[in-house]
């Protein structure tokens, strides 16, 4: 047979290499095929078709070119090649093989350019984030589904624009990777999260913050652990506002997003809970300094600890993954019905089945179960067997929050990550607003119960038609006195 191609292409590694790649080949082109006609393909489908197949057919295209250059030493040696390259277009051979590897080479580009869109593409995608390290993503992804983000990529929070985002995240990516292949990942996976941080410029591609002026009205039903499940429903009005001094007035919540000026803040712990000094600039520089009474920081501490600078993260760390604590999943689904608050006592041991900390969902799903029928069994035995089916439901129900909500494998609760945005449950908004971070003039932060939001209805009534509009002093809806107005609100109120 005629050799179509020069010399040192006839050598075992690159017939192995052109054999390997031409299969590798033609199962890509297959699989991007497959890809496009059908419609759900299964999760390791993309890695497979995007990422791991063109890594091996780059590989075995390398081999092609080792052993060309192996065959080229060898016959050189042999003294049969005496120049480094010498193409010849009158021989036929020479320019066949020229010809051929041109021709492939500029196919090979433009594969590769869209072989790297598409792997760029799918490893943005929801499914690569969310579903490919099942196990390690499963809360954040479960929580995800059901959250006011739903429809939004992970990219879109965890990445963004910009060329350095981009970077950092594919480098802290491939550590992920690394860290799920070897099993070296921390359960629950700590945040704030360094390098894939969402921050104000991700958020404010959708939501922006100068135009925020309206109020928000809040309405929530609480049931009381008492045999009645006595319902107290509070309506607020959210003081939204907004910052920029052009559109409107610079009030309310939004106030604090940097438009006017900016705060920052030195945190005792990692989660960011516990804040120890406080720092405002306004327009015209003029500076504000809170710090906490409890171990007042000295000068020099305060000018080498690292200092955040306040941002949407700040307060709204869980827009889409929320683990809710058990008194809230478990108001809403009374609320809502999906638990008949007739039965007696259910708010109380619905709770307390969601308070354990189980090992495996299996275990918990059992014990649930045991609780709640254990509970009616020993308090209530005729209602047990006369309404089994309402039990059920309950029980039922109080399973589907469990398993929404709590993720033993990966350690990952309500527990684990504190929700900011609020004040009942985790101290949120309290940890600045408080009367331990005060000025050398002697300014707190406010407290006001009607700062933030002004009470429209508080009281028994589920869905109340009279509302004030002046706002209400707050009734705490047990008699504890004036507690609440010194005790922050969750250090009674854990979620339990
Ligand atoms: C609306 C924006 C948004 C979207 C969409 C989003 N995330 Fe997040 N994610 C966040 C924020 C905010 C945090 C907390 C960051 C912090 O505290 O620094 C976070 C944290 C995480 C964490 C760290 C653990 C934790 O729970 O704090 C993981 C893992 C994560 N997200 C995965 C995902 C995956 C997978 C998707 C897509 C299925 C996704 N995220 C979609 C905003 C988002
Ligand atoms: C790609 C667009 C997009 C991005 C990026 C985005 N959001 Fe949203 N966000 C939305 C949409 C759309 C809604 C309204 C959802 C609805 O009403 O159901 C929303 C709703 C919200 C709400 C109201 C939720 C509620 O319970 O009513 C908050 C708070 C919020 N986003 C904060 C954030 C924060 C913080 C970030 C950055 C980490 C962010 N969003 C990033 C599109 C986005
Ligand atoms: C100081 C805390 C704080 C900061 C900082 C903050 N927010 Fe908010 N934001 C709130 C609170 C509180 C609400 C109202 C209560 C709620 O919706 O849960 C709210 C409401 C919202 C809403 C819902 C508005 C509506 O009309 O439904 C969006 C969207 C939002 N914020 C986006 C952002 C974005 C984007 C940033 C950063 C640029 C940001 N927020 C910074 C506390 C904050
Ligand atoms: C990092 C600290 C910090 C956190 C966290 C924080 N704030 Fe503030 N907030 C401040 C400071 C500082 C001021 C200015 C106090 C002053 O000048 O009197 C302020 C002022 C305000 C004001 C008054 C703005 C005005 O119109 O004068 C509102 C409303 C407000 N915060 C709402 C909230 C809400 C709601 C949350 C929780 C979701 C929250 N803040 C969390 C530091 C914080
Ligand atoms: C710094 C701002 C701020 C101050 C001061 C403040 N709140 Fe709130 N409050 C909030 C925010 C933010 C929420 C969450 C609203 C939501 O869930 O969207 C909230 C929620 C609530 C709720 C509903 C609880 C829930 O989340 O289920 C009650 C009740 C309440 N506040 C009472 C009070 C009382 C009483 C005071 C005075 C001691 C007070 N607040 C002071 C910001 C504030
Ligand atoms: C000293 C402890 C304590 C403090 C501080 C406290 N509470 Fe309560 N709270 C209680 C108790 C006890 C109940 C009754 C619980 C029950 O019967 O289920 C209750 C009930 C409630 C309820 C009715 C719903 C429910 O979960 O039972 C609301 C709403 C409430 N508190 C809001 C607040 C707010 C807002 C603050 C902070 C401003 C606050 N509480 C501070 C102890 C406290």
């Amino acid at each position: 047979m005629a050799k179509k191609f020069p010399d040192t292409f006839y050598n075992p590694l690159s017939i192995i290499g052109t054999v390997l790649s031409i299969i590798l080949f033609i199962s890509i082109i297959f699989l991007v095929l497959i890809g496009i006609l059908v419609p759900e393909t299964p999760v390791y489908f993309g890695i497979i078709t995007y990422i791991v197949l063109p890594i091996l057919l780059i590989l075995s295209l390398l081999l092609i070119i080792i052993g060309i250059l192996r065959e080229r030493k060898r016959l050189l040696k042999g003294g049969e090649i005496k120049h480094f390259i010498s193409i010849d277009f009158d021989n036929p051979k020479h320019r066949r093989g020229a010809i051929t590897f041109v021709i492939v080479t500029v196919v090979f580009m433009l594969l590769s350019a869209f072989g790297s869109y598409q792997a760029f593409q799918y490893s943005e995608s929801v499914e690569f984030c969310g579903k490919l390290c099942h196990e390690v993503m499963e809360p954040e992804y479960t929580a995800y589904q059901t959250s006011p983000h739903a429809r939004v990529r992970c990219a879109e929070c965890h990445i963004g624009e910009g060329a350095d985002w981009f970077v950092k995240s594919k480098l802290s990516g491939a550590y992920q990777v690394y860290s799920v292949l070897f099993n070296k990942y921390s359960r629950p996976i700590p945040t704030p999260i360094k390098n894939l941080r969402p921050a104000q410029e991700t958020c404010e591609r959708c939501h922006w913050p100068q135009y925020f002026f309206s109020e928000k009205k809040v309405q929530k039903t609480y049931y009381k652990k008492d045999e009645k499940n006595t319902p107290w429903t509070i309506s607020l009005l959210m003081k939204i506002g907004g910052g920029s001094p052009e559109l409107g007035p610079t009030a309310g919540i939004h106030w604090h997003m940097n438009i006017n000026q900016y705060i920052e803040y030195i945190a005792k712990d990692k989660m960011r809970q516990e804040i120890i000094y406080v720092k405002t600039t306004d327009r015209s520089g003029n500076i504000t300094e809170y710090i906490s009474q409890d171990e007042p920081l000295t000068r020099e501490q305060i000018d080498s600890l690292q200092k955040f600078k306040v941002d949407c993260i700040d307060c709204h760390n869980r827009p889409s993954h929320i683990y809710y604590p058990p008194t809230s999943s478990i108001d809403l689904a009374i609320y809502l019905r999906r638990i008949d608050p007739t039965l007696p006592y259910i708010k109380k041991i619905a709770v307390e089945a969601l308070s354990y900390n189980y090992s495996s969902k299996e275990k918990a799903l059992d014990s649930i179960r045991y609780i709640i029928q254990n509970f009616y069994g020993n308090e209530y035995k005729e209602l047990l067997t006369s309404e089994f089916e309402r039990v059920n439901n309950a029980v039922l129900e109080v399973q589907k929050l469990y398993s929404r909500n709590f993720f033993p494998n990966m350690n990952v609760s309500w527990r684990a990550y504190p929700i900011n945005s609020s004040h009942l449950n985790n101290s949120g908004c309290f940890r600045c607003h408080n009367d331990k971070l005060v000025s050398p003039f002697g300014q707190k932060i406010t407290k006001n119960c009607n700062s933030c939001h002004t009470i429209l209805y508080q009281g028994p009534e589920l869905n109340p038609k009279t509302l004030t509009t002046t706002g209400l002093d707050f009734i705490h809806p047990e008699d504890i006195g004036e507690e609440w107005k010194t005790t922050n609100c969750n250090e009674c109120h854990t979620g339990l």
